[in-house]
């Protein structure tokens, strides 16, 4: 925690058993570090570093939130940084319910106050993070590329979660700060 605000995320929590089948593929991948598969989510909205009075209003703005529970399949893998790879992911099934609760909740931090980066939204939830090598450009690659069918069973999200993310030396330490039901 820093002393004006936190560093947060507003994200979908995966069911354990789809985490157990993301942990599976894991082991395929021979650079990075993988995510510890407890701390695995689907981002919806990356925050950032929010001031307290803004989350405390962002928290009253989403009580509410009256969107129905969506019914996700995960598909498809990919990496960011192609010829520097710095992170392996898999993609969601297009989802328009997916993206309309993106959107709202876009609307929503950004009617609080939050500055929000103006960037395309790609849904994926991160397996591994790589250090942005080119060395690590072909490994990555062949690991994606024989994986492009990848598919988890579908499952169900109920709830959206306000996630604080503390820097740490193994990664970043999640703290859930809340829950918003979808309902
Ligand atoms: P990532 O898994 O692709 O890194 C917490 O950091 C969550 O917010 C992660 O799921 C991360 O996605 C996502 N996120 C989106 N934009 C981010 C940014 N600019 N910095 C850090 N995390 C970001």
């Amino acid at each position: 925690m820093t002393r004006n605000g936190l560093r947060t995320f507003l994200a979908l929590p995966l069911p354990r058993r789809i985490r157990a089948e993301l942990a599976l593929l894991q082991g395929g991948l021979r650079v990075g570090r993988p995510v510890d598969p407890e701390a695995m989510h689907l981002t919806l909205v990356f925050l950032g570093e929010v001031p307290h009075a803004t989350l405390d209003e962002l928290h009253l703005a989403l009580e509410h939130l009256l969107v129905p529970p969506l019914q996700l399949r995960l598909r498809g893998m990919g990496a960011f940084g192609r010829d520097a790879p710095r992170s392996v992911w898999v993609g969601v099934e297009p989802n328009p319910a997916l993206e309309r609760l993106q959107a709202k909740l876009t609307r929503a931090a950004r009617m609080v106050g939050v500055d929000l980066v103006s960037r395309r939204y790609v849904p994926h939830v991160t397996l591994a993070r790589l250090a942005g090598r080119e060395s690590d450009a072909s490994e990555v690659a062949g690991f994606v590329a024989a994986r492009t069918g990848f598919a988890t069973s579908e499952f169900r999200a109920d709830h959206v979660a306000l996630v604080a993310s503390h820097p740490a030396r193994n990664g970043p330490n999640y703290e859930l700060l809340a829950r918003y039901p979808l309902a």
